[in-house]
């Protein structure tokens, strides 16, 4: 068969997706302590690659995989709060500017909260889905997630109104 099916397998998709992912965090972390313009558009990336992804696991993933096996139910839950955790400090960060004292800092936690997260769902997580599910489902959920990703935020929702509220804690 020619692999133009398996490209729709959910696994694949994902893990794609992590790999684009730790490419822009390897890069943040290449740059320099002064080097502010690329800081601020690897950040400006990640945010927009970490929204996408979130949504369409959230959306799709999670919620299928939970009501087609229910025995991961517990890491299903797991991962809405380590997921939880990334969208605040999307959210913070997404307000912030490199020249703010704790940019750098909140970059960093993001980058060690999401790759333990993403290296959980791919050493632990993954294996007990495809064991669990069927080429065909794998591939029906990955059509979705395709899918999905077309309406998906690129940003997170409510910036502006979260930039008042870092800026009075800061200030
Ligand atoms: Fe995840
Ligand atoms: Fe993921």
């Amino acid at each position: 068969m020619p692999n133009t099916q398996q490209s729709t397998d959910a696994i694949v998709l994902l893990k794609a997706d992590h790999k684009e992912i730790r490419k822009t965090f390897a890069d943040f972390e290449k740059a320099g302590d002064g080097a502010e313009k690329t800081k601020q558009r690897l950040v400006d990336k990640m945010i927009e690659l970490l929204t996408v992804h979130t949504y369409i696991e959230n959306e799709v993933m999670y919620p299928r995989v939970r009501a087609l096996l229910p025995d991961l139910e517990d890491d299903i839950l797991e991962s809405y709060e380590e997921h939880h955790v990334a969208d605040v400090l999307v959210m913070e960060l997404s307000a912030m500017k490199p020249s703010d004292e704790r940019f750098d800092a909140k970059t960093t936690v993001l980058i060690e909260n999401v790759e333990h997260h993403m290296t959980e769902e791919e050493d632990e997580w993954f294996p007990k889905v495809r064991a669990g599910l069927g080429r065909k489902q794998l591939q029906e959920i990955g059509a979705e997630m395709i899918d999905k990703r077309k309406k998906a935020p690129r940003r997170p929702s409510q910036p502006s109104a979260l930039k008042k509220v870092v800026k009075a804690v800061v200030d």
